[in-house]
């Protein structure tokens, strides 16, 4: 029986890149999956390339709170709870700070916090009735250093460092730990869009000479929804190759 066997996880933004590689990890440590997606066919095949049986994908938009609110009412009536929730779903929207517009701002804020505060609004209250519950907020180095060209994604991933440590001391009482981890960069289509002379200069920063993969962060992860890490809350760890230190 592995680690996770009968937990019920959520990942948002499960159907490609560090949520998918999140997904195949939890899945492979027992949990049954709940995989959150705006593309249909995307999330579908997502759950298709699970391990084992009785994951459901969903679509909906992690930044309409209505939205949000009846995809985890679909979620408990199909599953009964949810032990594990992984907000993962980001967008990026940059440029240069005097360059952007007031929508690239909402946007990204939009989805990379207030989706964060949807879906932990929207579980928060059955987890703390049952004293039990996990929650992993997938923010970034950039939410730790700044970085030009991407205020508002900087903002809202350093906006989740505070909502992760203000969580996790509110719901610490009631059973329910809440982490955050903060890759550096991870290859993946969001790392796609780079050209080739920013992923020269990244390598180049980069201690450990290359960008991560992302089964380094779905690793981590299936390591802070598990028991061995019972004692740890309110922590933002780096994957990062040692980018930040
Ligand atoms: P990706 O672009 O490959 O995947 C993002 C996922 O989020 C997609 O499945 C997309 O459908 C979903 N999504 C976007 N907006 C959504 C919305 N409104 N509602 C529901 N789902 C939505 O990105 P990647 O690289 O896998 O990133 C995953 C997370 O890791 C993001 O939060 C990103 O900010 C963060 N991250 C990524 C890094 C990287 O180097 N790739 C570095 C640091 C953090």
């Amino acid at each position: 029986m592995s680690e996770l066997s009968e937990k019920v996880a959520i990942v948002t933004g499960g159907s490609r890149g560090i949520g998918l590689a999140v997904s195949q990890e939890l899945a492979r440590a027992g949990c049954t999956l709940a995989i959150i997606g705006r593309n249909k066919k995307r999330v579908d095949s997502a759950v298709a390339s699970l391990s084992n049986n009785g994951h459901q994908a969903y679509t909906c938009d992690v930044s309409d709170s209505v939205d949000t609110l009846n995809i985890v009412k679909l979620i408990n009536n199909e599953f009964g709870s949810v032990d594990i929730l992984v907000n993962n779903a980001g967008i990026t929207k940059d440029n240069l700070f005097i360059r952007m517009t007031e929508e690239d701002w909402d946007d990204v804020i939009n989805v990379n916090l207030k989706g964060a505060f949807n879906m932990t609004k929207a579980l928060a209250r059955n987890m703390m009735k049952r004293r039990a519950g996990v929650i992993i907020n997938i923010t970034s180095v950039v939410g730790l250093t700044g970085n030009p060209g991407q205020a508002n994604y900087a903002a809202s991933k350093a906006g989740l460092i505070g909502f992760t440590k203000s969580i996790a001391q509110e719901l610490a009482p009631r059973g329910v730990r809440c982490n955050a981890i903060a890759p550096g960069f991870i290859d993946t289509d969001m790392t796609a869009e780079l050209d080739d002379e920013t992923v020269k200069e990244l390598h180049s920063r980069i201690p450990m000479g290359h960008l991560g993969r992302p089964s380094d962060v779905a690793d981590l992860v299936r390591f802070l929804a598990g028991p061995a890490a019972h004692y740890i809350t309110g922590q933002i760890i780096s994957v990062d190759g040692g980018m930040v230190m």
